[in-house]
């Protein structure tokens, strides 16, 4: 007989008849004669209630099963008595394939997703936890199946790099030097030793490579891991986090926010359609109007903003901001959140921020002032995207360089893309636990990945 899954044996279509389930059991209810166990194998939200009779030569065991055993259990599915479930499973034969003592520590009761981060192995098996690894696997798809929809080409860029495409300094160094030995070359490390023979770290964006790709295949994007030294501890900063990045031959900064806008809609459309039910989870148990504020940005107009106005409008505000709000400054968190959540009430992008605060490859507006970059903010979370058009011109973009402090040489090979057969190009970066804090509610980003990386945390 072959495996069933809960979610199938639940779903209408299901039919009565002979059927195996294998799972882990969320809570037993246990009495002389008969016994009730909830069984999860992580196919969907509900368990599948099997109802087991006295009669079976094991049941003096059966009766002692605990919380979060693994069992297979074969019998006759039939329609539920019982109220919300419409199937039920009579068991027939129940194999106990792996025990669990009474020190399982996720006993039936609400916990906390702060202890629930301390057993990361474990919180997988919670409602919560399910539903949102169940949407992260059903987004990536819906990633790819967008790009590919649209003839984008997937590149996998390096994890390993020396260069630090945001050039922020928050890059983990990667080497094979031995920490005990002495410094060489007058007290200074000398690289050419290491194993690549220069500095190297993990990449903080695929963004350069993915610039290369561009002027071949025309359109493409990565879909990976990034890596930052971040040393800021918030709900919304990760060390280790995935990261989406198109880039799009002959675009300009206005098709690079009609894109973002198409993917963030259709991301949002599709997560109403395929992940419904863990929707209806999120929209009762984390955020309320979740889904109806889905459905409205799926179809929604985004709001756009210039950074000056968007400056302006804060300080014209009339609000106390921790941090004062004046032209050149970065937008802070409590900025970016007043300006989706009392200014606008929904996502919007903020286009044309200030040269010096931006990294090195924006392509410079002709006020010699800002950049053609934007940002995706959206309320709550803050900022999702950060994307702009690329410096395309080969002499403004070595100007900017050593502006920024970056030797030209260094990254040769990026200005030769700018040599031979440049073009306009744009391009964005969207990050996708912020993403996902966005569509499922959760407010902390170690709660949309499945081990998470942050300062003192690599446990797991
Ligand atoms: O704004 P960022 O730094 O832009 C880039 O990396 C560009 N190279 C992207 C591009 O144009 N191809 O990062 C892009 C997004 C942010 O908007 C945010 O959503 C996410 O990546 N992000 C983080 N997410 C979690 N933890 C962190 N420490 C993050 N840093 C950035
Ligand atoms: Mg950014």
């Amino acid at each position: 007989l072959p495996r069933t899954r809960v979610r199938d044996a639940l779903s209408s279509h299901a039919r009565p008849g002979a059927c195996l389930v294998k799972g882990w059991v969320r809570t037993v209810r246990a009495g002389k004669n008969v016994a009730f166990l909830a069984v999860n194998d992580g196919s969907c939200l509900d368990s599948l209630q099997a109802v087991v009779d006295s009669s079976l030569q094991n049941y003096p065991e059966i009766r002692k099963i605990g919380t979060g055993a693994c069992i297979a259990v074969r019998g006759e599915l039939v329609p539920s008595p019982a109220q919300g479930q419409a199937m039920e499973l009579q068991v027939q034969q129940l194999e106990i394939l792996g025990e669990a003592d009474p020190q399982y520590p996720l006993q039936k009761k609400r916990h906390s997703f702060e202890y629930l981060r301390s057993i990361a192995h474990l919180r997988v098996r919670s409602n919560t936890f399910g539903a949102v690894f169940r949407m992260r696997s059903a987004l990536s798809f819906a990633v790819h199946q967008f790009f590919r929809e649209r003839g984008f080409l997937y590149v996998h860029t390096p994890i390993i790099t020396a260069n630090d495409c945001e050039g922020a300094g928050e890059m983990f160094r990667v080497t094979t030097l031995d920490p005990q030995a002495p410094p060489l070359n007058n007290g200074r490390i000398d690289w050419s030793q290491d194993f690549f023979g220069e500095r190297t770290g993990l990449t903080v964006s695929g963004q350069l490579q993915g610039e290369s790709f561009a002027t071949a295949f025309s359109d493409i994007y990565t879909f990976g891991p990034t890596f930052r030294a971040e040393n800021s501890n918030t709900s919304r900063h990760a060390a280790e986090f995935w990261m989406i990045e198109p880039e799009m031959a002959f675009a300009d900064l206005t098709e690079n926010c009609r894109v973002a806008a198409d993917f963030l809609r259709y991301l949002c459309q599709f997560s109403l359609e395929e992940c419904a039910d863990d929707l209806k989870f999120f929209d009762a148990r984390i955020e309320k109007g979740l889904i109806d504020k889905l459905e409205n940005l799926a179809d929604a107009e985004f709001a756009t903003l210039s950074y000056t106005d968007a400056v302006k409008e804060l300080q014209a505000c009339g609000e106390q901001f921790e941090f004062p709000v004046e032209w050149g400054c970065d937008l802070q968190s409590e900025h970016e959140r007043f300006l989706t959540e009392k200014i606008v009430d929904g996502p919007l992008f903020v286009t044309d921020y200030p040269r010096q605060i931006k990294a090195f490859y924006m392509r410079s507006n002709d006020d010699g002032k800002t950049v053609a970059a934007m940002d995706c903010l959206v309320p709550r979370v803050g900022e999702i995207i950060g994307g702009s058009q690329r410096e395309e011109r080969h002499d403004v973009l070595v100007q900017r360089m050593i502006e920024a402090g970056i030797a030209p040489e260094s990254l040769g090979w990026f200005l030769d893309l700018r040599r031979w057969g440049s073009c306009p190009h744009a391009g964005f970066g969207l990050g996708f636990e912020r993403f996902l804090m966005y569509v499922t509610g959760m407010s902390n980003i170690r709660d949309v990945i499945p081990f998470p990386r942050t300062t003192g945390n690599a446990a797991f």
